[in-house]
């Protein structure tokens, strides 16, 4: 039985680390083990110039550095900033973004999709010079698959999107580097299989560890409550058969999404889960119960980097087969608490 694991330092491929306040817990929690990670524009307001994202990246950076993890790690981290697609990117915006150096994605929020997309597209084949300058530059464009329209079932807006957008972006901009951001349905699996290589996708821990029973059953647990909503088990079969396949086009991608716990406790709770400091044991969870832990290192740590262009990590980091508890909470902005997805329970594995 495998009792640890090394695995080449991982990035995450999608994560919110908010702004502010919010970053000196975030930043740290992120940098104890990941190097490159994706930083998502949906702040208030959002990113979406190349300024906002060099001065984005700079307030990262000042907390990373006012925080107390070790040197080998701040000197490790690397976070890679997004721009927020609107109505009003332009391809000038995209040339300047890849000149920067610092942007190495543009986001499409449909508006009103999530946390923070209201000023997401309205008319998304009408970006049509935006997505010839991406793929122009080889700029990827990472997509929020979910339509939005009041008629269309929370649970079938992922298939409508693909259905109705995704596959007109993709048959107008063949091309054009694509990952579906957090999928979590076996359609949106099958849809990635069916594409060329210039189309990957990221799946977080709780798309493949749960199923919408942990949402709903019993009782509505706000601390499962994420976007895309989590769906049925055989969705959730599907996304850990694709993750565990040993196929580059699936990688890491938490979705880390931090709320503050009175939030997500609340009438009208937020969405998102907050996994950033155990990610790598939940994954480690889900690879393990499809007896798959052997294709763990290159889905955390060597598949994104490839579909991004960038080199593979050369440090590494250690999961011990040994029984954690999840805390309950973390302190977080001023004397408020953020609960983590699985807080109070147990896992079994550790980072070291
Ligand atoms: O659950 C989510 N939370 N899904 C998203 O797409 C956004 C995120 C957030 O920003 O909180
Ligand atoms: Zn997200």
């Amino acid at each position: 039985m495998t009792t640890t694991l090394t695995l080449i330092q991982p990035d995450d491929w999608h994560i919110h680390l908010r702004d502010g306040a919010a970053l000196s817990t975030t930043v740290p929690h992120a940098a104890a083990s990941f190097n490159r990670v994706i930083c998502m524009p949906n702040l208030v307001p959002p990113v979406k110039t190349t300024a906002e994202a060099i001065a984005y990246r700079e307030r990262i950076l000042a907390a990373l550095s006012n925080s107390d993890i070790t040197n080998e790690r701040k000197a490790g981290f690397d976070p890679r900033m997004v721009l927020y697609l609107t109505d009003h990117t332009s391809a000038d915006d995209i040339k300047m973004a890849v000149e920067s150096g610092v942007v190495s994605a543009v986001k499409l929020y449909p508006a009103g999709a999530t946390t923070n997309s209201a000023d997401g597209v309205t008319d998304i084949l009408g970006r049509a010079p935006v997505f010839e300058a991406m793929q122009k530059y080889g700029l990827p464009l990472l997509v929020h698959g979910e339509v939005t329209h009041n008629n269309v079932d929370i649970f079938d807006r992922e298939k409508r999107f693909l259905d109705d957008v995704l596959s007109k972006i993709i048959a107008n901009f063949p091309a054009l580097k694509i990952v579906m951001e957090h999928i979590t349905t076996a359609d949106a699996a099958d849809f990635c299989l069916a594409q060329g290589d210039n189309i990957a996708a990221t799946i977080t821990p709780q798309h493949l560890l749960f199923n919408r029973n942990h949402l709903l059953v019993g009782g509505v647990k706000p601390h499962y409550y994420c976007l895309p909503i989590l769906k049925r088990a055989n969705h959730q079969q599907r996304l850990l058969e694709v993750a565990t396949s040993g196929n580059p086009k699936f990688f890491i991608g938490t979705d880390s999404a931090p709320h503050a716990t009175h939030t997500k406790e609340s009438a009208c709770g937020c969405a998102g889960c907050y996994s950033a400091v155990h990610a790598l044991p939940l994954y480690a969870a889900a690879f393990e119960s499809m007896n798959a832990l052997d294709k763990l290192e290159n889905f955390t740590s060597v598949f994104g980097a490839r579909f991004y262009g960038l080199p593979v990590n050369t440090s590494s980091i250690t999961l011990i087969k040994k029984e954690q508890t999840i805390p309950e909470s973390y302190p977080y902005l001023d004397g408020k608490s953020l609960t983590p997805l699985l807080a109070g329970q147990t896992l079994a594995w550790q980072q070291v």
